[in-house]
């Protein structure tokens, strides 16, 4: 049997991916992996052993010695690092902030890179992140990227924490997301990036509903482009 897609999302913070990726892979029953969320447990894990983000040999010991697993319980989908269950945990801003240190180190993305292709390669899935289509899955059938204006994304993530009760403040969100994408942008291994071949969609002014069904019809548009070519080569041999 023909395997299933691999379908990668990438953008900056804020620009619907998480919530898009969950939506897409409960429309097509593909399973979703949330790769900031691996980023983000070695960022704990580091913080929690005292390794700054600079230490290249203890991040990449730190690296080797810890597991990162996905579980769904009670319809969510829940983080474990080491067995433990950090889905809450990993998400403060200050380990948004961790997470995008840890994840400029090359041996940090060296073992991530490899859990994410052993994850993915089955296909039937959907990897979210900065660095999917381009150096993930290269060669994944579906690429988006997603964006939004700096204000929206900002609005976005200071919702978002306001929900977790957090008192943030709209501006001060603005300047965190923006400065945190600019790392990611401007690193050096994997940085977050456009893949010549993606989907751009810009969800400023979308709802969800929009994004998915946008989403929906490229996935189909692709599948009877695969499935057209596959027909041919099989007449053609
Ligand atoms: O998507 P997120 O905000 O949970 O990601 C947290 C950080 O992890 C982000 O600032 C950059 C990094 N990251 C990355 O470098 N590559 C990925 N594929 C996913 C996330």
């Amino acid at each position: 049997m023909k395997r299933e897609l691999i379908i990668a999302i990438d953008g900056p913070s804020g620009s619907g991916k998480s919530t898009l990726s969950r939506r897409l892979a409960t429309a097509l029953d593909y399973t979703n992996i949330d790769t900031g969320a691996m980023y983000r447990s070695v960022g704990l894990a580091a913080y929690r052993a005292g390794i700054d983000p600079g230490e290249d040999g203890a991040l990449s010991a730190l690296c080797a010695g810890l597991t990162i697993d996905f579980l769904r319980k009670d319809g969510e989908e829940r983080v474990l690092l080491n067995g433990e269950d950090v889905s809450e945990a990993i998400r403060t801003p200050e380990m948004s902030l961790m997470a995008s240190r840890v994840s400029a180190n090359a041996a940090v993305r060296k073992a991530m890179l490899g859990l994410q292709r052993a994850l993915g390669e089955q296909g039937g899935v959907i990897l979210e992140g900065r660095d999917i289509g381009t150096v993930v899955f290269p060669g994944a059938e579906v690429k988006f990227f997603l964006k939004a204006s700096p204000r929206e994304r900002g609005r976005r993530r200071c919702q978002e924490l306001r929900e977790k009760g957090l008192d943030i403040s709209l501006e001060q969100t603005i300047e965190e997301v923006e400065r945190r994408d600019s790392a990611d942008t401007n690193r050096l291994h994997a940085p977050l990036l456009r893949a010549e071949d993606a989907v751009v969609i810009d969800t400023t002014a979308m709802t969800i509903d929009q994004v998915l069904q946008r989403m929906l019809s490229v996935v189909a548009e692709r599948r009877q482009q695969i499935g057209s070519t596959s027909v041919r080569k099989e007449l053609e041999s």
